[in-house]
């Protein structure tokens, strides 16, 4: 065997690794660039809170219940004793009864909320999302954001500021 032929055998590993490191950066660099400017700032959970899921509309966008959207209101966040799984239930299976819409599509296909199927929940039946509904993982997401941002920290007054990361910056001039 020529001594030159183990060579370019030896680049080739780290050349690969190289590349495929190199394009993991490029596409991060064009998912952050494809974001408008203050949705950098937003976490995960955030973004379901008020994008996705648009919560806020009627929880206020500072967990308050008192809805972005005059006419709605919601639970005060800081208020509730629940945990995170029966928070991911509420959210999943909406309550009935009220405003508060079920964000699992499989809800009331059968009866895995509260042992209701739709057609017993009838009138009761929580209405569908304002906007989509979400993956089970989405819902663990923003359940984790209520219990992290809001929950155990006391009523929240109504009107309070949001918190950071649910505040989008001044647009840059
Ligand atoms: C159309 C209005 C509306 C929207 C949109 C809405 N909710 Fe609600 N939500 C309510 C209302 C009203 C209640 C209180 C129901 C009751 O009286 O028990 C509630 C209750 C809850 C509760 C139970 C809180 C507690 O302590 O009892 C959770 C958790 C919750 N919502 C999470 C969410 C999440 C997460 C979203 C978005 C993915 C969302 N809600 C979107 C109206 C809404």
């Amino acid at each position: 065997m020529p001594s030159n032929f183990s060579k370019p055998r030896a680049f080739a590993v780290p050349f690969k690794f190289a590349t495929a490191g190199m394009f993991a950066v490029g596409v991060l660099a064009l998912a952050v660039a494809a974001q408008p400017a203050f949705a950098q700032d937003m976490s995960a959970g955030a973004r379901i809170f008020l994008e996705k899921g648009q919560c806020n509309q009627c929880h206020g966008k500072n967990g308050d219940g008192v809805g972005d959207d005059p006419r709605e209101h919601g639970a005060n966040f800081g208020e509730s004793g629940l945990d995170k799984e029966t928070m991911m239930m509420i959210i999943s299976c909406g309550v009935p009864g009220t405003n508060m819409p079920y964000f699992d599509k499989f809800s009331y296909t059968d009866d895995r909320c509260y042992g209701m199927t739709g057609a017993q929940e009838g009138a009761n039946k929580p209405q569908p999302p304002l906007t989509e509904f979400l993956a089970k993982r989405d819902i663990e997401v923003v359940a984790d954001y209520i219990q992290q941002t809001f929950v155990g920290k006391g009523p929240v007054k109504p009107g309070a500021a949001a918190p950071a990361d649910a505040t989008p910056p001044e647009p840059q001039h």
